[in-house]
């Protein structure tokens, strides 16, 4: 079955709340309340993947002029390995090139090797490290690349 990608719709929130709580130790996952936030910034754009009619994942970015940021990307475990992931980065890449923007950056947890992974598979490079970023003490990567 395909995968189809679309703007994300206000009845989608609740899948999108249940993956990112499925994809993240309790204390580093998004609240809805932080969820919402980020959905309502001013330059925020959510895509869904849709697989059988159901969401499998979404990724959400921000953007401010020519500089645009990974929020989130967040595949549902069971979807995964299944080009889930590149399908929504590759439509997130091609609306923010879309607005202009000219360089991505994002942060992910040292310790998620997939995640940086799946990131250079995509083009970004390491920049640096940011010591404690996360509630639990953890590490990130700052990553970015040019679009
Ligand atoms: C990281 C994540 C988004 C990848 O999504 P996905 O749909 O499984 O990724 P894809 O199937 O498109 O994988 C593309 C490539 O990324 C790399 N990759 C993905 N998952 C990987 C893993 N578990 N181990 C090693 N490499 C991996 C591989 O190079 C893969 O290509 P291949 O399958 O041809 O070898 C997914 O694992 C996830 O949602 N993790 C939890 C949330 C998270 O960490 N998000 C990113 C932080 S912002």
């Amino acid at each position: 079955m395909p995968i189809a990608i679309r703007p994300y719709q206000d009845a989608d929130f609740d899948a999108l709340c249940r993956i990112d709580a499925d994809s993240y130790a309790p204390e580093i996952a998004y609240s809805r309340r932080t969820m919402r936030a980020f959905l309502r910034l001013p330059g925020a754009e959510c895509l869904v993947a849709e697989e059988k009619g159901e969401i499998v994942g979404f990724v959400l970015t921000d953007r401010d002029g020519p500089a645009g940021h990974v929020i989130t990307l967040d595949v549902a475990p069971a979807a995964r390995r299944r080009q889930v992931g590149t399908a929504l980065v590759e439509a997130a890449h091609a609306s923010l090139a879309r607005h202009r923007v000219r360089e991505v950056d994002l942060e992910t947890a040292t310790t998620n090797e997939a995640a940086v992974a799946f990131w250079k598979k995509h083009g970004y490079r390491e920049c640096g490290v940011l010591r404690n970023y996360y509630q639990n003490g953890e590490d990130a990567y700052w990553m970015a690349r040019e679009i």
